[in-house]
């Protein structure tokens, strides 16, 4: 044994460990100009990335839609039906600022990441129904950049270093690494802003691979998703109707949002709806009385949220628009996590909350994941630079036309789908539902409210429906629906791009079709879902029963990954994480063990 530790000793030695902290820029990308005359450079990405099964082709890359703006996305084929009859999904995260790995790795993607750095596989993953495809927008968001710069992360801001050798000074993890240049002058500052570089990306991807989108295109997306999905949809119809020469006219079918932030006016009022007045389904009245009063005077009092929400939308300045949006964050929304410390996303969490799971971010930022995947940075889930360039406009406080827009995409009889998981307190179900009225769809305000039954025969929501548009409340739900109810996500989504009723999925929503039941949605949870401990992160979250389930076990195919962690405890090797492949490791080790005892 002796002999094969010093071979392995000498692998270790070597290299120096500084520059491991960075990533190496890809140099195997392909390069292509796809419609509109928007340059993309792409790779196939290996089985066993994400997708496990080798038969379903995943690609990555970029789409440079400006000097210095470069837009990452990540496509998987359809499983289990032929790629080029089925549609193209596009789903974006929020933030503003969000990675859409989240929503890849998280809630629909093939593959989620678990406690041990492993791959799993999605049984519900929206790729069961269509093409997906995942884009970081707008740049410098996740894996999208401007410039790659090595740096490091403190206090939420990104520090440029002169060279690629990291201060000493560091916590440990070291947040060391190549970042995107934080410039709030390389990315979009508003929804309408972003539009044009979204359309481009699409462009660009359309063009690289027609063949992924001859059924069609629907776009998905989440919490600001309801700023971006109303306004980058319409955006696409528009630019439809100019015909410009080279780029293609998009087949836009539907559009899904879960837990939109659509309308700040409604939806800061309904903080106080879902905390106090007439509150959540789950029996949770967070507030004693004078802070119930407070949220209230707040929002209402004299010159206070709403007042100046209605100033931002008379007057439409920056600076009255920013101002606003922080002080309805700071007077209404922050209340409720300043005072109690639960999980925003979900009220039946307390902080930190576990779930969704965060191993991913740690995959993401390892060589073998970034070299498989070219990317040039560094993974960050979060952009504090796209939010701030966001909030001097105060674009968070206007209502940018959503509600306009989306009655717009009705008359173009595109289908929308909004529907929001009833944990939620940041984009509640309350503001969700007052807004889907507020867009008064032909047949919708009169419609009732149907069982939402999956085709397991379990009823996980109420739907109101008239023709294509919808409102869906998802029970036991945080703001990711597709994490804590993944078949009714799926479902969901399957009729809603097959245009059915979303309740049974067996009618045909066409023009005349309207849900019926009671006008108002009823069902309470209780409590009993509720967790009054905060829950350690080695445990699942259990979507038959709604509540931490047990803790995480390996997988009995990650015996191969074993093999590295056992090594690396046995065999600490200085920089051993941050040096080599791990594949390429093993393949050396095998190597030895073989030379060795043969
Ligand atoms: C989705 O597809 C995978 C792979 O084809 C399959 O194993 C899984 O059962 C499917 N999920 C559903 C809900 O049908
Ligand atoms: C929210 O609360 C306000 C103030 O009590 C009330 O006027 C409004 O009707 C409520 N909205 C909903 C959707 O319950
Ligand atoms: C009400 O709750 C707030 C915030 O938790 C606390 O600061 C305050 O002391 C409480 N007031 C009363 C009267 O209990
Ligand atoms: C950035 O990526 C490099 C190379 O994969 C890795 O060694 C380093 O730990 C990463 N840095 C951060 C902050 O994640
Ligand atoms: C937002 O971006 C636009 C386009 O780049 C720019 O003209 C405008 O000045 C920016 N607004 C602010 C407040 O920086
Ligand atoms: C509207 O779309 C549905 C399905 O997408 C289609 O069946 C129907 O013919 C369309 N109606 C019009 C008026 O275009
Ligand atoms: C709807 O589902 C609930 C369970 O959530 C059930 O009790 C009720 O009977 C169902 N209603 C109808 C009309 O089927
Ligand atoms: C649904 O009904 C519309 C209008 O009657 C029709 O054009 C369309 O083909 C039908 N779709 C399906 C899937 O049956
Ligand atoms: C849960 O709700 C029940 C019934 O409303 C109530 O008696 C109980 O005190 C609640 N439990 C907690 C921990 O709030």
């Amino acid at each position: 044994m002796i002999s094969l530790l010093r071979l392995l000793r000498l692998i270790g030695v070597g290299a120096c460990g500084i520059s491991a902290q960075f990533v190496t820029p890809p140099d195997d990308l392909i390069q292509s100009i796809g419609y509109a005359g928007v340059p993309v450079r792409f790779k196939e990405v290996p089985a066993g990335i994400c997708e496990l099964d080798p038969s379903v082709k995943s690609f990555s890359g970029y789409a440079d839609v400006a000097d210095d703006q470069h837009i990452f996305w990540w496509f998987f084929e359809a499983r289990g039906i032929n790629p080029e009859y089925a549609p193209l999904t596009v789903w974006i995260n929020g933030g503003p600022g969000s990675s859409s790995m989240l929503g890849l790795f998280q809630e629909l993607g093939p593959c989620g990441v678990d406690y041990f750095g492993n791959i799993y596989s999605n049984p519900n993953s929206w790729t069961n129904a269509s093409n997906v495809l995942f884009i970081d927008q707008p740049s410098q968001v996740g894996f999208s950049y401007s410039n790659p710069v090595p740096a490091y992360e403190e206090d939420g801001n990104i520090i440029v270093l002169p060279d690629q050798t990291c201060p000493e000074h560091l916590p440990t993890p070291s947040t060391c690494g190549t970042y995107s240049s934080p410039d709030i002058t390389l990315t979009a500052n508003s929804t309408v802003g972003a539009a044009p570089a979204f359309w481009k990306t699409l462009q660009g991807f359309l063009g690289t691979f027609p063949e992924y989108s001859e059924n069609g295109l629907h776009l998905a997306t989440e919490s600001y998703g309801g700023h971006y999905g109303p306004i980058f949809s319409s955006f696409i119809e528009r630019q439809n109707d100019l015909d410009i020469p080279g780029a293609k006219r998009i087949r836009f079918e539907t559009l899904l949002v879960g837990n939109g932030w659509f309308d700040p006016i409604i939806q800061y009022q309904a903080f106080y709806n879902f905390t106090v007045s007439p509150g959540n389904t789950y029996d949770y009245a967070p507030f004693n009385e004078s802070t119930e009063f407070l949220v209230f005077d707040n929002l209402y009092g004299p010159g206070n949220c709403l007042d100046q929400l209605r100033e931002c939308k008379s007057t439409g300045l920056n600076s009255v628009c920013s101002k606003a949006d922080d002080f309805c964050m700071q007077h209404v929304e922050d209340i409720y996590r300043d005072a109690l410390s639960r999980d925003v996303y979900d009220i039946r969490e307390l902080s930190p909350d576990p779930f969704p799971y965060k191993f991913f971010v740690d995959y993401l930022n390892t060589p073998k994941v970034q070299k498989a995947i070219g990317a040039y940075t560094n993974f960050s889930a979060h952009s504090d630079t796209v939010y701030e360039a966001f909030s001097t406009t105060g674009d968070d406080a206007r209502g940018v036309n959503s509600i306009d827009d989306i009655q717009f995409l009705l008359s173009r009889n595109v289908t929308v789908a909004l529907y929001a998981g009833d944990a939620d307190f940041d984009c509640n179900w309350i503001g969700g539902e007052a807004v889907a009225y507020e867009i008064l769809a032909p047949g919708f305000n009169n419609a009732g409210y149907e069982n939402f039954t999956t085709r397991d025969g379990d009823v996980h929501g109420q739907v109101k429906q008239a023709a294509g548009f919808s409102f869906t409340r998802i029970y036991e739900s945080g703001h990711m629906v597709p994490f804590y109810q993944p078949l009714a996500a799926l479902d969901l989504f399957e009729r809603t791009i097959s245009r059915t009723d979303i309740a049974t999925g067996t009618q045909n929503a066409s023009s005349v079709y309207q849900s019926t039941g009671p006008p108002k949605s009823l069902y309470r949870e209780g409590n009993t879902t509720m967790q009054w401990k905060t829950v350690s992160t080695d445990k699942t979250y259990d979507t038959e029963v709604n509540r931490p389930g047990k803790a995480w076990v390996k997988l009995p195919d990650e015996s191969e990954t074993l093999i590295d962690s056992d090594y690396q405890r046995q065999y600490p090797f200085q920089n051993f994480r941050g040096e080599e492949d791990m594949s390429a490791w093993r393949r050396l080790l095998e190597y030895f063990i073989y030379v060795f005892y043969s």
